[in-house]
Parts: structure tokens; sequence; C-alpha cells
């Protein structure tokens, strides 16, 4: 028996890593899966790999207006959600004295504007006993060299889950999070880094990860199944770190 036939989910940044990983995990268990991106070749490239019950509409989260029509361009694909996937970012890594308004604005809006208004966006559409589920890291548990502003703005998405536990918690939406550790995708490619500082970030992260290795997307998406699943049913508000024992050994 599959654990999500029948049911929909919503996947922000679809398209590569994390998302995909998930998209495909979540297909697999029987789900009708929508994914969102900022370039629609890249949907459609997903959609072609993975086949199956996958949609897709462009949504860019750092655009006000995007988030604004977030709601009805999902309505073009589904009525109902019972599982949202708040996953859409990247991380820009700059020192204090190196990080522009542009560089932190550009990094709050995808990540906590972004956040926050898919969910607000999307909770008209949850079911009851929906899931809905955000994607933080484990910078908000460690300091990391350049990522100062990235993990202010990942630690305003640890807040939210949170806090929108406690607003959903009378129509029945249990929301939780999902912090990685160092996941193989193509993160550190959009970075922003020349590939030596993409490499030497690359050995600096490993050499604290106890399991001595980055995880892989597919670790991420088994979490945001169970997060997602009755498996799960009486946890809300909670963030499950998988990230190789990076912050808890
Ligand atoms: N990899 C890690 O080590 C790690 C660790 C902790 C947390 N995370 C978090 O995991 C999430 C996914 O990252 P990933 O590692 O899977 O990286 P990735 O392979 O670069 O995937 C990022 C995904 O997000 C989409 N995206 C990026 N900016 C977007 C925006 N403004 N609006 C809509 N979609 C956007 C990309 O789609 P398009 O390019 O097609 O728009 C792509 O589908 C991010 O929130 C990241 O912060 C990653």
């Amino acid at each position: 028996m599959l654990k999500f036939n029948g049911k929909t989910v919503v996947i922000t940044g679809g398209t590569s890593g994390i998302g995909k990983a998930t998209a495909k995990a979540f297909l697999d268990e029987g789900a009708t899966v929508i994914i969102t991106s900022r370039k629609q070749a890249n949907i459609d490239a997903t959609i072609d790999e993975l086949g199956g019950n996958i949609s897709g509409f462009v949504s860019n989260a750092g655009n006000f207006r995007d988030l604004q029509a977030f709601r009805e361009n999902l309505q073009k694909h589904t009525h109902t959600v019972d599982v949202l996937f708040v996953n859409a970012g990247f991380g820009r890594f700059h020192s204090l004295e190196e990080t522009t308004e542009e560089a932190f604005d550009a990094q709050f809006n995808a990540l906590a504007k972004g956040g926050y208004f898919t969910v607000q966006q999307t909770v008209p559409l949850l079911t009851k006993g929906s899931s809905v589920i955000l994607n933080t890291s484990v910078v908000t548990d460690m300091a990391m060299p350049g990522a100062s502003v990235y993990g202010a703005a990942k630690s305003a998405v640890k807040y939210f889950t949170k806090s929108f536990a406690n607003e959903l918690k009378e129509q029945h939406i249990r929301v939780n999070a999902v912090s990685p550790g160092p996941i193989g995708t193509n993160f550190f490619n959009e970075a922003g880094l020349a590939e030596e500082e993409q490499e030497t970030m690359a050995a600096q992260i490993l050499s604290k990860v106890p399991m001595n290795r980055f995880g892989e997307p597919s670790e991420i998406a088994k979490t945001v199944i169970f997060l997602a699943s009755e498996d799960a049913s009486f946890i809300t508000g909670h963030e499950i770190q998988v990230d190789g024992g990076i912050v808890q050994v």
C-alpha cells in the first residue's frame, strides 16, 4: 500500500537536489506532485526526468509578486494540498565586511519572506490533517564562515516552524522542519564562490562531519516523507537534523 496514494504534495524548488529527490520519493509513494522553480525549462526537464503525476509552475520565492500570485497559480493544478514542502532556496556566502544590502535582501527575500508567504498563500488549500515541512539548515545551530546572513534567514524559517505549528493546530495542520547538514547538491555551485573557494569550503565542512561524508538528497527526502506521513502523527513544531552528526556529536 503506497503511503501517499490520492494525496497532493507541493514542493517549492523541486527541480534540483533535495527538492527533486523529495519529488521522486513522493511520486514513488503514489502522490500527485506539484513543483515550483524560477525557470520553466528546469520544470520541464524535471517533469520529463521523473514522469508520472507531476506538474509545475514558475514562482520565484524571492519575488513578492510571484508570492502574491502563488495560490492563484497553484489552483490551476489543484484545489487541495495535503503536504507542503517549503524548500526553494540558495545560500550566498560573504564575510561581514563584504556583505552588500543587495545580497542581504536577496537572501532574506528568498528564504524568510519567501517561506512565510508561501505558507500563508497555501493555508486555505491545506486539508485537515495535512502537513507542512520547512527546510532549515544546521547553520542555525553552528557558526559557519560567511554564513551570517544565510544562517539568520534560515533562523527566521526555524522560528516560523514553531510559530506556524501553534497557529495552525486548530486546523489540524502539523508543521515541522528538516535541518540538513552538508548535502551533495547544486547548492555549493550556486553559492557565488570560485571553484577553489568551493573546494576549501567543502573540505572545511567535511572535517566537521562525524560521519565523514556529505549526505545524499534522498536522505533528506526520507525524513520529509516521515514527517509528512501518519508515522509522525503526534509530531509538530519539531525540527529534525539530518546532518551526519555535525551538530550532535
Ligand atoms: N545542500 C545543502 O548542503 C543544504 C544544507 C542545508 C539546507 N539546504 C537547503 O536545501 C534547500 C534546497 O537546496 P539544495 O541543496 O537542494 O540546492 P539546489 O540543488 O541548488 O536546489 C535548489 C532548488 O531551489 C530552487 N530555487 C532556488 N532559488 C529559488 C527561488 N528564489 N525561487 C524558487 N525556486 C528557487 C532551484 O530551482 P531553479 O534553479 O530551477 O529555480 C532548485 O530547484 C535550500 O533551501 C537550501 O538552503 C541545503
